[in-house]
């Protein structure tokens, strides 16, 4: 827990099952990768959301790293991602060479805008990321129909959507490929964890040589080749059976906690919503087509000294609330390459006025009164 803090910004929640899976793990003597677990939440997560292949790893980083191999990126190649997320999002495809091309978001779901996409798209472009901010679907139908058009990969960074849909189908699922965060701030967590969702079983194979060394041990392991060698590059992207055993009480216990999620959504929304109209701050939009995952709240706060204010009061009341993201055009990377202000202006607005209030499965309504209250107090 962040120290001197009585209420935190997130918080380790326990679902039930995890330690006596995880002494399980230990007692059966297979705590490396690829265990009994791991199949588990492998094969849940398989039939829950109906895709073919789903490989756990060892953070979303590593799926997206995976994606990017996968795709096989290369120097020159450009790929489309938001401003408006985190550096894994991108760092992913600029380690194998591409350029990333920022594009500015939707000023209501913070998603990319999806209107600016075509003007983006050159002979070079290989990816489109789209990332789902807070569990709230892009505009899927226009991406994936312009992607189509030109021949153009979709990873779709569901780091914030597990569970979340778009039209009644999952996120996750609109992609080639898709990538999900098991970091201890995600809806379901094993600290830190990921998984690859593969929607085109054309990456099947590669994919499980990718996340073992380069190497055919999986196809080894299920009696299909009698050795393994290295067949590819690759790396190590398979987490230990410990953190799977974790994450599959987790899972399992999805619908609970989901509940709880929303539970704490919809308090914030009700309680917050008459004072925001008054003091010009909004509230997060969710699309009436998408059904959201719960992943975070947060305020647009009306200017960067009003988030200011708000975020020092909290903490001086003992509320840890942070804000997200730091425009990635115009960081040091991004400056490299040619970002400059004004290339996204909706996204530069919103990220001087966001702020993320706290959020975990175990938040009480008790202490979303005591933030609640101390919101309110806040003068600008
Ligand atoms: C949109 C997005 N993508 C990727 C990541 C990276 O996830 P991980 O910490 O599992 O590597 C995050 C982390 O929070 C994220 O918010």
């Amino acid at each position: 827990m962040e120290r001197g803090y009585s209420i935190p910004f997130n918080r380790p929640c326990l679902a039930g099952n995890e330690l006596q899976y995880i002494t399980q793990v230990i007692e059966y003597g297979h705590a490396s990768g690829d265990g009994a677990y791991t199949r588990k939440c492998q094969l849940l997560l398989e039939q829950a959301l109906g895709v073919p292949r789903v490989l756990l790893t060892t953070s979303c980083t590593h799926a997206l790293e995976m994606a990017a191999l996968l795709l096989d990126i290369r120097p020159g190649d450009e790929v489309i991602v938001p401003s408006f997320t985190f550096v894994s999002t991108v760092n992913a495809f600029v380690l194998r060479g591409a350029r990333p091309i920022f594009i500015d978001i939707r000023p209501d779901t913070l998603n990319l805008d999806e209107t600016r996409l075509e003007r983006l798209i050159t002979p070079r472009t290989k990816a489109i990321v789209p990332v789902h901010y807070a569990g709230v679907g892009c505009e899927l139908d226009a991406i994936m129909e312009i992607a189509e058009r030109h021949d153009i990969a979709v990873v779709e960074d569901n780091a914030h959507g597990l569970f979340g849909k778009y039209k009644g189908k999952y996120l996750g699922t609109f992609g080639c490929l898709a990538t999900q965060s098991f970091h201890e701030t995600k809806n379901f967590t094993c600290g830190e964890g990921g998984a690859l969702l593969i929607n085109d079983p054309q990456y099947i194979e590669r994919a499980e040589i990718v996340r073992e060394k380069g190497t055919n041990r999986s196809r080894f392991f299920r009696g299909e080749v009698d050795k393994y060698t290295w067949v590819d590059i690759g790396s190590s992207y398979l987490p230990s059976d410990i953190l799977a055993a974790f994450l599959y009480a987790q899972l399992e216990a999805r619908e609970q906690i989901q509940v709880k999620r929303r539970r704490i959504w919809e308090y914030y929304y009700e309680h917050l919503r008459d004072w925001a109209q008054e003091h010009g701050v909004r509230l997060p939009i969710v699309p009436a087509d998408c059904e959201q995952s719960y992943h975070l709240f947060y305020l647009l706060m009306p200017d960067l000294k009003a988030r200011t204010r708000l975020i020092s009061h909290l903490k001086e009341r003992g509320i840890l609330s942070v804000f997200h993201y730091l425009p990635l055009h115009l960081s040091p990377m991004g400056e490299r390459f040619g970002g400059k202000p004004g290339d996204c202006p909706v996204m530069e607005d919103i990220s001087d006025r966001l702020v993320r209030l706290p959020f975990y499965n175990d938040l009480t309504h008790e202490d979303q009164d005591q933030i609640i209250e101390a919101i309110q107090e806040v003068r600008w």
